[in-house]
């Protein structure tokens, strides 16, 4: 029989601690942060009322890792002075709308009630939820995170407007705090919006390569066994993600870089294995990317590959333009002129998947050569990905 699971012992000693999912026990050089959140909300300890908060910073800075911590802190202590408050934390790429985010915060206060998840107006949908808060006495720390997902921001005004309002009784009170990837989120809320949130600004800068090296560090000797990986594997994961400053790359590389390993039943990790994982990640972001293309770049991209493979050789920006337009044609659909594709073309070059040096032919003026920097087969595998592609 066939062996379909290595058992080969594992470089890793607890791989999970890799994952997204995994919070650590300390998170490097964040105290100033981590006091600045639990400011806001210590208050309400005191039978305070809370601050509401905007966290920023960009992606894979430690946002989510730190208010996790914090909110796990303050519902201990919460709970051991007997306060009725929940910690709610929403992930605003999933509950995107008013209704969505009412809909998760009665949940997890009253998760026995069952409210209809659609058919009910926006006004139903806040009374229950003061109902709710009134009935239970219970207060609530919204946590919005990826808040710049979020279809509709006014619920934060509703929000924070409830008490004043006299929605909710005087013993039971709402704080806010929005978590943002986008540095001037703020910059593109309405000052009226501001005024009535009255929050306060969290920033999370970017780690220097000492609090990087020092985050994987302490990151993998819990995720491999002792003595695998060698001294040039941490430095290569902070010089491929240091100028970005993000930790969320550092650490995919170190988990990357085991796998690799790993599947070459190697029995230590080594700097070569880290710039693999770097290449192959560049491999999944440039798919990412040909996914979300808009279904014109597709299809130039679709004619170029296909004339590639017919002739065998580089061809022209004209060639290109008459493929795309039949192409076009035989879908039914309007196409862009030649200045559009040309541009498309262009935006290709810049983003390595094609090369489209400018040759000069003579008195005809200059054309474009085009070849592919990307393997063709998988260019075409990734726009066979979209069904309006299939049949071409
Ligand atoms: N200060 C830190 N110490 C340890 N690990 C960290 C730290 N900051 C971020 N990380 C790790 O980096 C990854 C991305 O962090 P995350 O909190 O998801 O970032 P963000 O929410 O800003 O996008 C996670 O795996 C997290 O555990
Ligand atoms: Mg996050």
């Amino acid at each position: 029989m066939n062996e379909i699971f290595s058992t080969k012992p594992s470089v890793f000693r607890k791989k999970a601690a890799l994952s997204e999912q995994y919070l650590p026990d300390k998170l490097i050089a964040r105290d100033q942060q981590i006091g600045e959140i639990a400011e806001l909300i210590e208050p309400v300890i005191h039978y305070g009322l809370p601050r509401n908060g905007l966290i920023v910073g960009k992606k894979g800075i430690g946002k989510t890792s730190v208010i996790k911590y914090v909110i796990k802190e303050f519902n201990e202590i919460a709970l051991k002075n007997k306060i009725n408050v929940k910690t709610i934390l929403l992930n605003c790429g999933i509950a995107n709308t008013v209704s969505r985010v009412i809909l998760e915060i009665v949940h997890q206060v009253s998760p026995e009630l069952q409210v209809p998840k659609t058919g009910l107006s926006l006004n139903e949908y806040y009374n229950i939820l003061w109902d709710v808060l009134n009935e239970k006495q219970t207060s609530i720390i919204v946590i919005l995170d990826d808040i710049e997902m979020l279809k509709n921001l006014d619920i934060l005004a509703s929000l924070s407007q409830a008490g004043e309002k006299m929605y909710i009784g005087d013993e039971v009170y709402i704080g806010i705090i929005g978590i943002s990837n986008d540095l001037f989120s703020s910059e593109k809320i309405s000052p009226n919006l501001i005024q009535s949130i009255n929050y306060k600004e969290v920033i999370f800068p970017p780690y220097t390569e000492e609090e990087l090296r020092q985050i994987l560090e302490v990151r993998s000797s819990t995720a491999f066994k002792d003595d695998v990986i060698d001294e040039s594997v941490i430095p290569t994961c902070v010089l491929l993600s240091q100028k970005e400053g993000y930790a969320y790359k550092a650490i995919k590389l170190l988990e990357k870089s085991g796998n690799i390993a790993e599947k070459k039943k190697e029995d230590f990790v080594s700097g070569k294995h880290v710039f693999l994982a770097n290449d192959e990640m560049k491999t999944e972001r440039g798919i990412d990317a040909l996914k979300k293309l808009s279904i014109h770049k597709k299809l130039v991209l679709f004619s170029i590959v296909k004339l590639i493979k017919e002739h065998d050789d580089k061809i022209t920006t004209g060639q290109v333009v008459s493929e795309y337009q039949d192409i076009c044609s035989k879908l039914e659909i309007d196409h862009l002129g030649r200045t559009s594709v040309s541009k498309i073309i262009s935006e290709f070059d810049m983003q390595d998947i094609i090369s489209a040096s400018l040759r000069s032919r003579g008195r005809y003026g200059k054309t474009r050569l085009i070849s592919l920097k990307w393997d063709l087969n998988r260019i075409k595998e990734v726009l066979y990905y979209d069904y309006r592609l299939k049949d071409l």
